[in-house]
C-alpha cells in the first residue's frame, strides 16, 4: 500500500473533514511512535499505523468489521424514528466513515449484529444466495410443543411469500424457548413464522451468524468489538 498524508489518514478513519483533521494535527493532537506530528503533509504507510489522538490509541483500518451485542430499543434503520439508531452506541467516527448494520434486527430484538463500512462485505453477507445460517433464541407466549417444531421445520405460509418458509433447524430449549435457524432474512421472519404456527414470540435474541457465536465474543449487551480475520472466516459458509 502507498503512503498517505496524515490528514487523509485521519479523514479516512472518520475523524472529520480534511480541514478539521488538519487543524487537529496543527494543534498537536496527533502522536505517532511517541512523536507529536504537526505537519499534515507528513506521509505514513497507512496499513496498521498506530496513532494517538486526544490521548486515545487507534489503528488505521481500511475497513472496519464490527460485532455488536445489540440491546433492545435501538433501531437498525438509517433514519430511526421511534428509538435511537444502533450507530449511536458506537464511537462517532464510525458514523462519519459510513458504518452500517449488515441486515437488520427489529428494535426489540437483541444479540449479534454485524456492522461494517465495506460495501462488498455488506452485500455478500446480505445475499440470499450465500445461505448463511442465522441462529435465534425465541421466547414464546404459549408452550413449545412438538407440533410447533414440526410446523416450523415443515414450512409455514406467510402472507406475502410465494411459498412456505421452513426453519433449517429448530429445537426446544425449554418450555417457552426454542432455537431456530434460518437461512433467509425476511422481514420479522421469526416472529411471523411463530405467529403463522399459532404461537407468539415474546422475545428474540440472535445468538450466532454462520459459525460466529455471540457467546464466544464475550460482549455484554451494548458492547462491541472489531472482528479478527479468524472470526470473519467463521461467517463464510462451508
Ligand atoms: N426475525 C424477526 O422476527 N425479527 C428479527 O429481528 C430477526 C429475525
Amino acid at each position: 500500500m502507498s503512503k498517505l498524508t496524515l490528514d487523509r489518514i485521519l479523514q479516512s478513519q472518520g475523524f472529520g473533514t480534511r480541514k478539521w483533521c488538519r487543524e487537529l494535527i496543527a494543534e498537536g493532537e496527533v502522536t505517532i511512535a511517541g512523536e507529536t506530528v504537526t505537519d499534515y503533509r507528513a506521509a505514513f504507510e497507512a496499513d496498521g499505523l498506530v496513532f494517538t489522538l486526544f490521548d486515545e490509541e487507534w489503528i488505521y483500518r481500511e475497513h472496519v468489521y464490527i460485532a455488536l451485542n445489540k440491546p433492545a430499543n435501538f433501531e437498525c434503520s438509517r433514519k430511526p424514528s421511534h428509538h435511537p439508531g444502533v450507530l449511536t452506541i458506537l464511537p462517532e467516527q464510525f458514523t462519519w466513515r459510513d458504518v452500517q448494520p449488515v441486515g437488520r434486527l427489529d428494535h426489540d430484538t437483541t444479540g449479534l449484529l454485524l456492522m461494517s463500512d465495506d460495501g462488498a462485505f455488506i452485500h455478500a453477507q446480505s445475499s440470499p444466495k450465500r445461505h448463511i445460517p442465522k441462529i435465534y433464541a425465541a421466547t414464546t407466549h404459549d408452550p413449545v410443543t412438538p407440533e410447533l417444531i414440526r410446523q416450523l421445520l415443515g414450512g409455514v405460509q406467510l402472507h406475502d411469500e410465494p411459498a412456505p418458509l421452513a426453519a433449517q433447524r429448530c429445537v426446544m430449549l425449554d418450555a417457552h424457548r426454542l432455537e431456530i435457524v434460518l437461512e433467509q432474512g425476511k422481514y420479522h421472519q421469526v416472529k411471523r413464522m411463530l405467529a403463522a404456527a399459532g404461537n407468539h414470540c415474546t422475545a428474540l435474541r440472535r445468538t450466532a451468524i454462520g459459525g460466529l457465536l455471540l457467546d464466544a465474543l464475550e460482549l455484554d449487551e451494548g458492547e462491541w468489538c472489531y472482528l479478527s480475520d479468524a472470526e470473519l472466516a467463521l461467517l463464510v459458509p462451508d
